[in-house]
């Protein structure tokens, strides 16, 4: 079920591969970060890059959060999606001159800036433009954040961010630099931390930074602990026909950690921010597809379905785990498959020696939590047209982008 309807009705209106939204999921996760807050001067922004569909974005915006926006692009769906440009922050690590120079003229908040450079260069623009630039400077704050390599963003060896320990001194150059104003600092860690720990250290390392620049006459009025809070991918679903799944990543709801942090960093008096992104959506969106063919080889069975990496490469690219569940749950024998897709690598698969209830040619399959950093990293692979995407409210099911035709190759 997806709200008040049968996924299968879904699936049979608009045909698979298909992402399915739930609405009322994406609020109740919008609103379950708002709650930790209570009344504290704060903004949540919602991090586009994890799904930037504009219907769920207008859901993002009308619930008052601000977004976190990576490019020219995201920053052009979120105005357009109806967030305030003063609640839009500009992150990334090679913002384009063009880049700047839209920002500042759409009056975007602040800009997160990893680089000497880059404030340079956004100042030079600033002034030219006749404007001044609000700036959060990204710290590299050198934790381990665990997790798959290619999200992990806060070693010294990554290119995120300025090193903690340099911030001091790139901040007092920075405070003569025209066109530039200091707001504050940003730290992002990586992307899917469950574990609680890592966020303290973040948190009493960059509040002793806050302290450590203030005595050197550094204005630091806000702080952005930035995103990366963990979600529970296995055992979404429980059912006593499907094979049990232990929930391994999170024993708490993914706002406790945040909640966790949340006295270290009010103690510097600074307005705070983060910017959740999988932790919005990820909950909200199955992939959908169905069964085309059973193999069975020597080894291995292999479900092979309609979708593939092109549609949610998230198990190719990191070897990230989704629960993969029946649409229809009829008690038949569970076996052990692996899950994959049509395309021409050995690389395209969904599940690997997976316990799935027995199916066949023609049953659905739902690919959970796939809301986040699924379709918005889909391509047109083996020359594949992408997914439709339905948002379900309550029980209507409206379609918020048509499948690719072969016209749009
Ligand atoms: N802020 C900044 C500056 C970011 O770079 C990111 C994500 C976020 C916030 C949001 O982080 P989140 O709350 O979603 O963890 N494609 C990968 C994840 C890449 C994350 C990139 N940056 C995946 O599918 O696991």
């Amino acid at each position: 079920m997806v709200e008040g309807l049968p996924l299968r009705t879904v699936a049979d209106r608009f045909g698979t591969p298909l992402y399915v939204y739930s609405k009322c999921s994406i609020i109740d996760q919008c609103r379950s970060f708002e709650r930790v807050f209570d009344g504290l001067e704060h903004q949540t922004s919602y991090a586009v890059k994890a799904n930037s569909n504009r219907a769920l974005l207008r859901i993002i915006a009308g619930e008052g959060l601000g977004a976190d926006v990576g490019s020219k692009g995201e920053m052009f769906l979120a105005l357009d999606a109806g967030f305030s440009p003063d609640k839009i922050a500009f992150s990334g690590v090679g913002k384009r001159d063009d880049e700047i120079r839209y920002a500042l003229e759409r009056g975007v908040e602040s800009f997160n800036v990893e680089s000497e450079e880059e404030i340079s260069v956004l100042g030079q623009i600033a002034v030219s433009m006749g404007k001044s630039a609000d700036i959060l400077l990204r710290v590299n704050l050198d934790i381990d954040a665990g997790g798959h390599a290619y999200v992990s963003t806060s070693l010294k060896r990554n290119k995120f961010g300025i090193d903690w320990q340099q911030a001091g001194g790139v901040l007092q150059w920075a405070k003569g630099v025209p066109g530039i104003r200091i707001r504050g600092i940003h730290s992002h860690l990586g992307s899917q931390i469950v574990d609680v720990e890592t966020f303290l250290t973040a948190a009493r390392r960059l509040a002793d930074l806050v302290n450590d620049l203030r005595r050197t006459e550094i204005q630091v009025t806000d702080l952005d602990f930035g995103g990366g809070y963990g979600v529970q991918y296995r055992g979404f679903v429980a059912h006593p026909k499907l094979p049990p799944e232990e929930p391994q990543e999170l024993s708490l709801p993914t706002a406790s950690l945040v909640q966790a942090v949340l006295p270290i960093l009010q103690g510097t008096g600074c307005r705070l921010l983060i910017q959740p992104g999988r932790s919005i959506v990820a909950y909200a969106g199955a992939l959908l597809v169905k069964v085309i063919y059973r193999k069975v080889s020597d080894e291995r069975v292999f479900i092979i379905v309609d979708g593939g990496m092109n549609d949610l490469i998230r198990p190719s690219l990191y070897n990230a785990y989704h629960q993969i569940v029946p649409l229809t749950i009829t008690g038949a024998p569970h076996e052990k498959v692996d899950v994959v897709g049509p395309l021409c690598e050995s690389g395209d698969f969904f599940a690997h020696g997976r316990m799935l209830p027995r199916s066949q040619r023609g049953d659905a399959l739902a690919i959970m939590c796939a809301g986040a950093y699924g379709y918005v990293l889909s391509s047109n692979y083996n020359a594949r047209l992408r997914p439709a995407e339905v948002l379900v409210d309550g029980t209507t099911m409206i379609i918020i982008r048509e499948r690719e035709t072969l016209g749009d190759l």
